[in-house]
């Protein structure tokens, strides 16, 4: 059989293969340069960047938990014009998309940022993270359709990058954000982003995290991201992002079959850094075995 065909479109944007790494688990890929084939993934999506450069939240930061991890980083980054001079550079050299997440508090740094990055050669696209729940408001425009909408229409006014909106799966109900987004001129949707959780020690009966609350990660969510992401795909036309514990290709392949076009490896990074180019080529082994040479033929095909 022929090489099967890996690649996707995400807007105008085409990936090589579907499978894609998660906003602050791969740092800007620089850091696992020694450790994995940085030109195999389909893209790398970089840790969420802010107008200003920001220490995060106080440690500990990072709780293992059954099945999962909660971490309370608070987005701690040194801000869009050092991300631009001292990750951009790196970046350029690898031979895979690159898509930039940003994060902010108000709806015109977050149209700040994009405009820098919209000048600058390399960027594929644009991850807007609308769902962090670790700063005080970070999730707050993910919450309701109208001011997820408001941020994707002020980042859509000032690039012609691809958009991709980032989804809190911390609402109410997380199809009619996506819709609200695609309304407003996003290209895509991404999620999910981690559920709100917290874990107490309790000998010292104190919160583990210096943060009380953090965001949970891990097989330990698969199964209810699997299914927002059946349930958003059903209700958008442009492209679903799948993600929530996704460790091994059986589980891409779940995101994929339920309607995800592509899908980020996450807390999966920690574990085994390899983790998303062996999920790659244990994708391209199950679709020789079943014989499908289009990894389109896969995605929604889910029987019901
Ligand atoms: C963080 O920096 O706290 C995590 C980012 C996120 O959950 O969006």
């Amino acid at each position: 059989m022929v090489k099967p065909n890996l690649k996707v479109k995400i807007g105008g944007l085409e990936l090589k293969n579907p499978v894609t790494v998660a906003s602050g688990t791969f740092g800007s890929g620089e850091e696992y340069k020694k450790l994995v084939d940085l030109n195999k993934l389909g893209a790398i999506v970089t840790k969420s960047v802010t107008l200003k450069p920001r220490e995060g939240n106080p440690p500990p930061r990072v709780v293992e938990t059954p099945s999962g991890m909660l971490n309370s980083i608070g987005l701690q980054n040194d801000g869009i014009d050092a991300f631009i001079k001292d990750k951009i550079p790196f970046l350029n050299k690898v031979k895979t998309a690159v898509i930039v997440s940003i994060a902010a508090h108000r709806i015109e740094d977050y149209a700040a940022i994009a405009r820098k990055l919209d000048k600058i050669k390399g960027v594929d696209a644009i991850e807007i993270n609308i769902s962090c729940p670790n700063v005080k408001g970070g999730l707050e425009f993910a919450r309701e359709p109208d001011s997820a909408a408001a941020v994707v229409r002020a980042v859509r006014a000032v690039s012609k990058k691809p958009l991709i909106t980032k989804l809190s799966p911390n609402v109410k109900d997380i199809t009619e954000i996506a819709m609200a987004a695609e309304e407003a001129g996003s290209d895509a949707v991404s999620l999910v982003n981690t559920f709100t959780g917290m874990a107490i020690d309790i000998g010292a009966k104190r919160p583990i995290l210096g943060n009380i609350v953090g965001g949970l990660s891990g097989p330990a969510i698969k199964p209810i991201a699997l299914r927002m992401v059946w349930e958003t795909a059903k209700k958008v036309k442009i492209p679903v992002i799948g993600m929530g514990g996704i460790m091994d290709h059986e589980d891409a392949l779940e995101f994929i079959i339920a309607g995800a076009s592509a899908i980020q490896v996450g807390t999966a990074n920690f574990v085994n850094p390899g983790a998303a180019v062996e999920i790659i080529g244990g994708i391209e082994r199950y679709m020789r075995q079943e014989k499908i040479k289009n990894i389109k033929e896969l995605t929604g095909c889910l029987k019901t």
